[in-house]
């Protein structure tokens, strides 16, 4: 960590829309006068955007106004001068066909919002899951200083007396319905128990997962994953995240001093020590392409190897995000691996010290919630990366998630070419299919859903399910909810609408999965995969114009973060001409 601070006072840019007596200066200024601004504020002092994610179709983000509020007062206090700007909201819970689609448009947007208009820093009020990477990922672009404050997890669900969690129990009930073993009417129930109050998913899913990427990166302060959405905490923070991003700005700290490679190999290794959503993959590529680091795939298995799943939260564990806070939170978690040689303790954060002298001092208040390491959900909890002929560039699986019986494992493929094919067939009481077979599903990847759907972890056929069998292993170029579970491939890749090996797999095709080999192979020869696939041809839709047009022509792979290839890397925040 070498941080040096930059010299103050000092011309920021913007004083170059509001600084001097130009006509230029009078036209900026004055209009912003119309909304009651003293003259003095247009001093030179930090102008912070407060690039707010809220929607009332964002239910995560709801409260996100009130939020930044205290954000307001922060700034104020600190002698900036705040400004609250909405910006695109990516609902997962809303958008079609998914909201994945729309993190690189969210992405493209705050970018261009931020460098065309006069803000010296950020505030990235953020909660639902592609809001924080999509907001990361701009910030990355322009390089000025912001800093993360997420809207924090809803309090617990309970259910007739049991935990239930975001997401989780959905599939969790959805599956028992199925089975014959749970009402509608109870499932009805159950849903208004699940979203007790504001926040974001309150399972270890990808909104909590993000949130604690942010904060592992040092891009939130120290504690901000865990803190409950309505906890007065969080309001807190809220408001010491305004204080602090003005500071940023006159000290100059941007997202690439904090957003290194170490930052990112701690981050991976939180994520597995959390247990965290197998989105955070693809996201963390994408910010890194962003702000220039080099991230590969096989940093994730590399650097997240051997590092045990210590936080007992669903889907892998028990308990939810209120608890984990209670315990301590994330600080709790980054003490662990910087005890056990698994952190890089001189990572810089947005407080502008070492992450090690944010945790170094905290205490873990419940062993049940955050566990001792021999009693880790998973003892190598790192994100898989599996490769073979199946998957040439890659595709991954969470180990914690999974069940280690079928860890290893051959099976007979049952082929879904889409998703449509799949509902379609799936409750067929004549499909051709058991426990010990292999569910393939194809065409949902960047492209071919397109956007790359939540669909990886498909149910299983209710005559499976009411044998009693909760899993099997399920191939796909998907990705999975991070509230969801099970043995499941992922972003295998090519995609099939890429023309991969998954598009040219065939019923009765033998697959062989081998986690602790890192292996994913269809047992034909190559002669055969090379016949296959030289008469593939593409079946998923193209469309011909408009966002979803741009996004299936330039969507990467997701062995790469699934960015648009034209938005890869950082283009900084350069003040451009003027047009008046
Ligand atoms: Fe928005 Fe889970 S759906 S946080």
């Amino acid at each position: 960590m070498t941080f040096k601070p930059a010299p103050w006072p000092r011309k920021l840019r913007s004083q170059h829309w509001y600084g001097g007596t130009s006509r230029d200066a009078i036209y900026h200024r004055g209009w912003m006068k119309n909304q009651g601004y003293p003259h003095d504020l247009f001093d030179g002092r930090p102008v912070i955007g407060i690039l707010d994610t809220w929607s009332d179709l964002t239910p995560c983000n709801g409260h996100l106004r009130e939020l930044a509020e205290k954000v307001k007062a922060g700034i104020w206090e600190a002698g900036g001068f705040p400004v609250e700007v909405p910006v695109f909201s990516a609902s997962e819970n809303t958008f079609r066909p998914t909201a994945m689609m729309f993190r690189n448009l969210a992405a493209m947007a705050v970018e261009e919002a931020m460098r065309g208009q006069p803000i010296d820093g950020a505030v990235l009020l953020v909660g639902c899951d592609k809001t924080t990477p999509s907001l990361l990922m701009a910030a990355a672009s322009t390089d000025l200083p912001s800093i993360v404050v997420t809207g924090g997890p809803m309090l617990n669900g309970y259910f007739r007396g049991e935990r239930v969690g975001s997401g989780t129990h959905l599939w969790k009930f959805s599956e028992a319905v199925k089975a014959g073993e749970m009402t509608q009417d109870a499932f009805l129930e159950a849903e208004a128990s699940m979203s007790r109050s504001t926040g974001t998913c309150n399972t270890m899913g990808t909104a909590s997962t993000m949130a604690s990427m942010a904060e592992a990166l040092g891009m939130a302060l120290s504690g901000n994953a865990a803190i409950p959405a309505v906890d007065s905490r969080r309001r807190v923070l809220a408001q010491m995240s305004g204080r602090r991003i003005v500071q940023m700005v006159k000290d100059d700290l941007k997202p690439s001093d904090i957003m290194t490679k170490v930052a990112f190999e701690n981050a991976i290794r939180t994520n597995a020590a959390i247990g965290g959503s197998t989105n955070a993959v693809i996201h963390l590529l994408a910010i890194a392409g962003r702000v220039g680091v080099d991230l590969t795939l096989d940093d994730w298995d590399r650097a997240g190897r051997d590092v045990p799943t210590i936080v007992n939260l669903m889907p892998s564990g028990k308990y939810l995000m209120e608890e984990f806070f209670y315990a301590g939170g994330l600080p709790v978690v980054l003490k662990r691996l910087g005890e056990a040689g698994m952190l890089h303790r001189g990572a810089l954060t947005v407080s502008g010290g070492a992450i090690w002298d944010e945790v170094r001092d905290v205490v873990n208040w419940n062993e049940d919630v955050i566990l001792p390491a021999e009693k880790a959900l998973a003892a190598s909890g790192g994100i898989v990366v599996l490769r073979g002929n199946l998957a040439p560039r890659g595709a991954v699986l969470k180990p914690s998630a999974a069940t280690p019986a079928l860890m290893q494992h051959r099976g007979r493929a049952v082929v879904f070419e889409d998703i449509d094919d799949y509902k379609a067939r799936i409750e067929d009481e004549a499909l051709d299919i058991d426990e010990t077979c292999v569910m393939v599903l194809k065409n949902c990847g960047p492209k071919g859903y397109p956007g790359m759907a939540e669909v990886g972890n498909m149910g299983l056929p209710p005559k499976v399910l009411r044998r009693g069998i909760t899993d099997m292993v399920r191939i796909s170029d998907a990705r999975m909810s991070g509230t969801a579970y099970g043995t499941v491939v992922l972003h295998t890749a090519p995609e099939a609408a890429a023309g991969g090996p998954l598009a040219v797999v065939r019923d009765g095709d033998m697959i062989e999965l081998d986690v602790a080999g890192r292996r994913l192979h269809l047992d034909v020869s190559d002669a055969e995969l090379e016949r296959r696939l030289a008469s593939w041809t593409p079946s998923h839709e193209r469309p011909e114009s408009g966002y979803a047009w741009l996004h299936q022509a330039h969507v990467e792979g997701a062995d790469t973060g699934a960015d648009l290839d034209f938005l890869k890397g950082c283009r900084g925040s350069p003040v451009g001409k003027d047009s008046h």
